[in-house]
């Protein structure tokens, strides 16, 4: 069985901040922002909107492209950090929400590197039988563990969610070619939150080391692309696409630039979206999907990382 992605879909919530927005509220400016980040403004959740409204539409909207119902859908994987509710997960609540009752529903938590975690919970279920047609998420309110008096860190998020459907197809060469997942506990001090269910009883607030966390970034993207394309058995010339997750515009570059490939093969939305957590990768797949650049045969590189560290990349023929 080869496990293909056969549609995506994504959603971003209507209200729009702007750096010269958040330069009213902390001492910063749309230069410093722009010029270190590449980000011009974000998207976040209104009130009461909360991560598993955003993960439904981003699958409703997948399911839209599929151009079939819910009820094909046998399995749903939510990569977030930001969950409504210690539980039921996020991903019994899209479950509920597309008027479905059968198939595994489960969250993923790898902070901004979950998407790629939960394409490899997709993946094996593909690959044991256990399902056929896997709603693959990445959905976050960052917005609601930031702290927004926090100038390092309130400028670098956004709300979003992106969705994919992973499915079954019984041969071809499209589909996930290889997938690698690290690791690295001991860099927890590095980004994080202040406080959770089981310490503080609230969500906390996010804090980073934003040097350290982006000189990670850079060496540990390209070097796990390099080791996931070696294990597809593929090389940098054989990539099309490179949909890193989307934390530094400066960071892409210099992970493109390490690795030799062309800046036009980079998928860039931070600009428009910033850092989403594990909703960038499957957010930027959408938009790229839609404008026609992700063609059938294409290989699309997926590196990522995030709190933990974890680290990881998926490699397909799209
Ligand atoms: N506006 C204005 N000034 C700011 C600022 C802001 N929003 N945030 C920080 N600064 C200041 C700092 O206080 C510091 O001032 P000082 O020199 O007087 O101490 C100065 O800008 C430089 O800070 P520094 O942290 O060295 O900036 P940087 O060039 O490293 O950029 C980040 C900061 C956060 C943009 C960058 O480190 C980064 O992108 N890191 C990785 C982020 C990331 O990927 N996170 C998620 C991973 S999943």
């Amino acid at each position: 069985m080869q496990s293909v992605i056969t549609a995506t879909g994504s959603y971003l919530p209507s209200v729009i901040v702007t750096n010269d927005a958040l330069a009213l509220r902390v001492d910063t400016s749309d230069a410093w922002i722009r010029e270190r980040t590449g980000i011009t403004q974000r998207h976040i959740a209104a009130q009461g909107e909360q991560t598993s409204h955003l993960a439904l539409r981003a699958a409703q909207a997948a399911l839209e492209s599929a151009g079939y119902s819910a009820h094909k859908i046998d399995g749903i994987v939510v990569a977030t950090a930001t969950p409504d509710t210690t539980m039921p997960s996020v991903a019994a609540k899209v479950q509920a929400g597309l008027g479905i009752t059968k198939g595994a529903a489960l969250d993923v938590a790898a902070a901004c590197t979950g998407f790629i975690y939960a394409l490899s919970v997709a993946h094996g279920w593909i690959q044991t039988g256990i399902a056929t047609r896997v709603l693959v998420i990445g959905a976050e309110t960052m917005s609601r563990i930031i702290d927004w008096e926090d100038r390092n860190t309130c400028v670098l998020f956004g709300d979003g969610a992106g969705a994919v459907i992973l499915e079954a197809v019984p041969s071809g060469t499209r589909g996930i070619r290889a997938i690698t997942l690290e690791a690295a506990g001991e860099f927890a001090p590095l980004l994080g939150t202040h406080g959770g269910v089981s310490s503080t009883q609230t969500a906390g607030t996010l804090f980073m080391q934003g040097q350290e966390v982006f000189r990670h970034g850079v060496e540990k993207m390209a070097s796990v692309t390099l080791a996931t394309l070696e294990k597809a058995g593929l090389t940098l010339a054989d990539v099309d696409w490179l949909i890193p997750h989307q934390a530094n515009a400066r960071m892409i570059r210099m992970i493109a630039r390490q690795l030799k490939i062309a800046q036009e093969k980079c998928v860039i939305t931070v600009a428009e979206q910033a850092n989403t957590s594990a909703a960038t990768i499957p957010l930027a797949l959408d938009i790229a999907r839609r404008d026609g650049r992700l063609q059938p045969g294409n290989i699309v590189a997926m590196p990522a990382l995030g709190a933990g560290l974890t680290w990881g990349c998926c490699v397909i023929s799209w």
